[in-house]
């Protein structure tokens, strides 16, 4: 059984909010009796894309499990490489594979910078294409911020994954693909896509609206949740969800 726990829209600035609630989730998670065998963070980690934002948040996440990045639209790939993952800056897509206990985790760049909707480039398509061919063997969680289907939020849908037949084919091609892990949504959500479960995770900064609940498009109040993916040795996904007090 791999356990992977799953955190999303964090939306950390310079204020008191966003930095009590990401340190609140983070700190849950470092007092589990026993750790996530990987923690993923599906995007909009700083809001403005800073790089104080993002030394703020790598100060919040010290973790004893790995954690496992992939940006949003409001991250910015220049400072987001150099001050969360101490890399080169650079503006090309941020992708990357990790190996978790035998399950292949690819965290993908949904982003087109300036832009809130999302969209794969032909050179993250290729990428995920090739790197799901060379380990065919190994099951595979793809991850990445926009879900690619609309969810019955007007506002969140109209800023979703477009173009995302590519990425319907580049699945249908590798049935070792388990599920989709995406955020962007502020909302628990289970829904399919390309045939395969589609997870959306809850957001830490707030919690969106569904149209018939509330005028409101976003809920402040509510607390931040994490989500727990369990696969187990028949590679089979069980999602549960947790509110963090
Ligand atoms: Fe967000
Ligand atoms: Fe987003």
């Amino acid at each position: 059984m791999v356990v992977i726990a799953q955190v999303s829209d964090l939306h950390v600035d310079s204020g008191e909010r966003s930095g009590e609630r990401a340190g609140r989730v983070f700190r849950y998670l470092a007092g589990l009796p026993v750790a996530p065998d990987a923690v993923i963070v599906t995007g909009d980690i700083a809001d403005h894309g800073a790089e104080a934002e993002y030394e703020r948040v790598r100060g919040l996440a010290r973790l004893g499990s790995p954690v496992l990045w992939c940006p949003g639209n409001h991250d910015d790939r220049g400072p987001y490489r150099k001050a969360l993952l101490g890399e080169d800056v650079d503006v090309a897509p941020v992708n990357r594979a990790y190996e978790i206990g035998g399950v292949l985790i690819v965290m993908v760049d949904s982003s087109i910078p300036g832009r809130n909707e999302g969209r794969l480039g032909d050179e993250t398509i290729e990428w995920l294409g090739a790197t799901l061919a060379g380990r065919s063997e190994m099951p595979a969680l793809i991850c990445f911020h926009h879900p690619p289907v609309a969810l019955g939020m007007p506002y969140v849908d109209g800023m979703r994954q477009f173009g995302a037949g590519r990425l319907a084919a580049v699945i249908e091609r590798h049935p070792q693909v388990v599920a989709v892990l995406c955020g962007h949504a502020h909302t628990p959500a289970v829904t399919t896509f390309a045939g395969r479960p589609l997870v959306v995770a809850p957001g830490v900064v707030s919690t969106s609206m569904l149209p018939f609940e509330t005028e409101a498009i976003v809920d402040l109040g509510l607390p931040p949740m994490v989500a727990f993916h369990l696969l187990d040795d028949d590679h089979r996904l069980t999602t549960h969800f947790r509110v963090v007090v």
